[in-house]
C-alpha cells in the first residue's frame, strides 16, 4: 500500500472511531477491506480508499469503519472483574440505591453480545436484586456486530469461551449441535444501540456503572481522555468504572482513580476525597 493511501486511511479512522492506525499493523489492512472493495465493486484496496476520499457513501464508510474494528471478547472475560462486580460494586450500591430500588448500568464497547449478557446473567442471579428495576444499556459502533449481539446466539466454542456450564444449562437453550440461544429472560434485560464514542452520548442519561472495557487501547491518548472525561458525566458520583486489564486512567485523564484492591475499577475522585 502507498504511504499516502495508508495516511488517509489512518485519518479517515482515527477521526471517525478513534481507532490508531500503526504501521504495525498495516498488515490487517489487506485482509480485512478487500472483502469491503470486493462488496462494493471498487476491484481492490487501492480503489476502495480511492471511492473513499473521493465519493464515499455511508454505506461504504461503515463498511470501511466496521471492518477495521476488533471485535474479540468472551463471557464473563478475565473473571475477575465480574467477581469485583458481584461482591464490591452491587455490595455497595445495593445499600445506596435501596430506597429507590433501581440500577442503570452502560456497556459501552458490547461487541456481540458476551460482555452483557454476563452482566445480565449475574444480575438475574443475585437475589439481593429481587424486584428491582434494571436497565442494562449496551452500545457499540459497529452496528453489524450488534446485530449479532441482539439475536443471542452463540456457537459452541463461543459458549464454552467463559460460560460456566451450570449457568449455560440455566440460561441458555441449545437449539442444534452448535447453537446455543440466550433465554428470553436474559435477553430481554438489555438493550442494545449503536453508539460511537467518540460522538455525544448525553442520551445514555445516568449511570451507575459502566463497563467500557478493551476499547480504549485503540485510542491515542487524547481521545481516551475525552472520552473518560464524557463517561465520568454520564456516571452518578458514587458510580463505578471498569476498564479492560490492558487499560488505565493513569496519566490520562484525573477524571477517574483506581479503586484500592480492585484491579480495572474506577471511581470518581471526589467520593475518595469525601471518604478521608
Ligand atoms: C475488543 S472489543 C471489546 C468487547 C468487550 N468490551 C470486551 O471487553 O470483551 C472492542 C469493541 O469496541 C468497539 N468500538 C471500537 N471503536 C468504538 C467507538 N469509537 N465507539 C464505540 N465502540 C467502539 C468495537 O466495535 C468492538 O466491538
Amino acid at each position: 500500500m502507498i504511504s499516502t493511501d495508508f495516511e488517509f486511511l489512518a485519518g479517515f479512522l482515527k477521526t471517525n472511531s478513534g481507532l490508531t492506525l500503526t504501521p504495525d499493523k498495516a498488515y490487517l489492512i489487506e485482509s480485512r477491506l478487500q472483502p469491503i472493495a470486493a462488496k462494493h465493486g471498487k476491484g481492490d484496496v487501492a480503489g476502495l480508499i480511492n471511492a473513499l476520499r473521493t465519493f464515499p457513501t455511508q454505506d461504504l464508510r461503515r463498511d470501511v469503519i466496521e471492518a477495521m474494528t476488533t471485535n474479540e471478547t468472551s463471557f464473563f472475560r478475565d473473571t475477575k472483574p465480574f467477581d469485583i462486580f458481584k461482591s464490591e460494586v452491587l455490595g455497595k450500591l445495593v445499600t445506596a440505591r435501596a430506597a429507590r430500588k433501581s440500577l442503570r448500568i452502560w456497556c459501552a464497547a458490547a461487541s456481540s453480545g458476551q460482555e452483557p449478557y454476563s452482566i445480565a446473567i449475574l444480575l438475574k442471579d443475585d437475589p439481593r436484586l429481587a424486584g428491582w428495576k434494571i436497565d442494562l444499556v449496551a452500545t457499540d459502533i459497529d452496528t453489524s456486530i450488534l446485530a449479532k449481539a441482539t439475536t443471542g446466539r452463540y456457537s459452541k466454542f463461543e459458549v464454552q469461551r467463559g460460560m460456566p456450564i451450570q449457568l449455560l444449562m440455566k440460561h441458555f437453550t441449545k437449539l442444534n449441535d452448535d447453537t446455543w440461544e440466550v433465554k428470553p429472560e436474559i435477553r430481554s434485560m438489555v438493550s442494545f444501540r449503536q453508539l460511537n464514542l467518540l460522538e455525544d452520548f448525553s442520551t445514555i442519561g445516568t449511570v451507575d456503572v459502566v463497563f467500557c472495557r478493551n476499547v480504549l487501547i485503540y485510542f491515542d491518548a487524547a481521545t481516551k481522555g475525552g472520552v473518560l472525561g464524557k463517561i465520568s458525566r454520564r456516571l452518578s458520583d458514587d458510580g463505578y468504572l471498569f476498564l479492560g486489564g490492558a487499560e488505565t486512567v493513569l496519566g490520562v485523564s484525573d477524571a477517574f482513580e483506581p479503586s484500592t484492591g480492585n484491579r480495572g475499577l474506577y471511581v470518581k475522585p471526589q467520593r475518595l476525597a469525601q471518604a478521608a
